[in-house]
């Protein structure tokens, strides 16, 4: 148990947000200072997130509110505060969490002080929370995906109430802007443009877990934009599970190209990416605006999901291959050079032979730059979960190699013509795996392997630099500073 000596908390708490988290920040701010003198050190955190950019954009928000109240980040899971952002999107996300949640619980013996709290949308699912409450009573804070806004008011509850605090909403209409962000990268940051799905494809747990479509106004999108621009940032991710129905459920309705348009307008600003588009809802608009812009990368992440028409009937994604097709050749005819990047499901159920086959012969034919290749996953309450035919997971695994197979042969293809070349890289990182830096042309995929690896400096990290490619290892390409 920890020893802390409440706080009393004067004057009244404020009502409207963020005025009310920034009330609980300095509260908390209160309680970590309290407990820091104690032990004689600062109070340290650690966040580990298991899901996607919005995810890790979600995590980015949490290091900003820990940081504000006073702890320190730190490398390690042996921290004074750990939380987990967790992921569902397919099964093995959750077993890892638990996996690990055994390794934590032991640091915790040896630290009395320690909280662990888990979020994030694996948490919207009331049998997680159910097991929790039964098989790991260690864990002191459980919170959902529409409230970590109040991140802040719950972590001085854990500090007061001194027990598991467990708050899951089931949705939201609530969009809190202003609250504290810190950035993991200095010159690149994603941006939430809207919130949720109302797509429910019916393999995906998604909609459920992050609730109905909700965008952010254009303003507020900028705003942040422009802030982050003044801070040191060139690239910006806009991030959305569906960002071509941007904007649609607005006061003031604006398209998903319009605000591209504004964001355009943003001096300083050198890189825009974007992720994901539905192909049932890419606009000509979109085209257009992409291909007449300097800042826009020449990059699509436009999932396919299925090569066979019947199947994507039954995932319910409201387009059919020829359709996906037409709108491949439509785009790559404006802009010849465009990378175009695509996720694709494999051992959906009643996938026979010959819908596998007819996506191997897509892949090969059209040779997308990246592909995200998942086998199906069924995903408990999801509509594909009753389905019959489901496909034995031998088969789903056999399916997954042999796409695998055809891919890496694409993407060396690809890679071999680009040796000799000389392309635009931003620095991005250092690879300490590889003792090599890490950088990403306009046409990489901002999450996947994709990457240039080269010799450089740590000075060089957040700018542009030409890069000669002399060679490539699978997926990835290597290359030397351009003299
Ligand atoms: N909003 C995005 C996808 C988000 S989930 C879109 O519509 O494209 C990221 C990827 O996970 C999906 O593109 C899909 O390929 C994969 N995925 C989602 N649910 C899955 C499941 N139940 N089994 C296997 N893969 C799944
Ligand atoms: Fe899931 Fe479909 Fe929504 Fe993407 S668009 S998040 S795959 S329901
Ligand atoms: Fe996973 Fe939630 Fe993203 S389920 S993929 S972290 S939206």
């Amino acid at each position: 148990m920890r020893e802390i000596e409440k706080i009393n908390h004067t004057g009244e708490v404020p009502v409207m947000e963020p005025q009310r988290q920034f009330y609980f920040m300095d509260l908390a701010k209160q309680y970590v200072t309290q407990i820091s003198r104690k032990k004689g050190r600062p109070l340290t955190f650690h966040v580990t997130t298991f899901g996607c950019q919005m995810n890790a954009r979600d995590s980015e928000k949490l290091c900003g509110i820990l940081e504000t109240v006073g702890f320190e980040e730190t490398d390690s899971e042996e921290a004074d505060f750990v939380i987990y952002n967790t992921c569902t999107v397919r099964e093995n996300a959750n077993n890892k969490v638990y996996g690990r949640l055994g390794y934590l619980s032991g640091f915790k013996k040896k630290n009395k002080d320690m909280m662990i709290a888990l979020c994030g949308c694996m948490m919207q699912e009331p049998e997680v929370v159910e097991k929790l409450k039964q098989s790991y009573r260690f864990v002191d804070l459980v919170f959902g995906t529409h409230n970590i806004f109040k991140f802040a008011e719950l972590l001085v509850r854990c500090f007061e109430e001194q027990k598991m605090v467990i708050d899951i909403w089931d949705d939201t209409k609530e969009i809190v802007e202003e609250l504290p962000v810190e950035r993991k990268y200095s010159f690149k940051s994603g941006v939430n443009i809207m919130f949720g799905c109302n797509n429910f494809c019916s393999y995906c747990i998604v909609p459920y877990v992050r609730g109905r479509e909700r965008s952010r106004k254009p303003q507020d999108i900028i705003r942040e934009i422009e802030k982050l621009v003044a801070d040191g940032v060139v690239e910006v991710m806009l991030l959305g599970q569906n960002v071509n129905s941007y904007g649609k459920n607005l006061d003031t309705p604006v398209t998903f190209a319009q605000l591209l348009q504004e964001v355009e307008k943003i001096e300083g600003l050198e890189r825009i990416r974007f992720m994901t588009s539905h192909p049932k809802d890419l606009s000509d608009e979109l085209i257009e605006v992409m291909k007449n812009s300097k800042k826009i990368c020449r990059h699509l992440h436009l999932p396919l999901q299925s090569g066979s028409s019947r199947v994507l009937k039954e995932m319910n994604r409201h387009y059919d291959k020829e359709h996906y097709l037409a709108l491949v050749e439509k785009i790559k005819k404006a802009m010849p050079d465009l990378a175009i990047t695509t996720d694709i499901i494999v051992g959906f159920p009643g996938e026979t032979e010959e819908d596998f086959k007819l996506l191997c012969d897509f892949t090969k034919e059209y040779k997308p730059a990246r592909v995200g290749i998942f086998a199906y996953s069924k995903e408990e309450g999801t509509p594909s979960c009753k389905l019959k035919g489901q496909i034995p997971k031998s088969v789903k695994l056999k399916r997954v190699n042999a796409l695998g197979k055809i891919y890496l042969d694409c993407v060396r293809q690809r890679n071999a013509a680009l040796v000799g070349k000389t392309v635009e890289v931003l620095y991005e990182d250092m690879d300490y795996d590889r003792g090599r830096f890490v950088g990403r042309t306009q046409y990489d995929a901002p999450d996947i392997d994709a990457n240039v690896y080269f010799t450089g400096d740590f000075a060089d990290v957040g700018n542009f630099y030409n890069v000669k490619i002399t060679g490539f290892d699978g997926y990835d390409l290597i290359g030397e500073k351009a003299k």
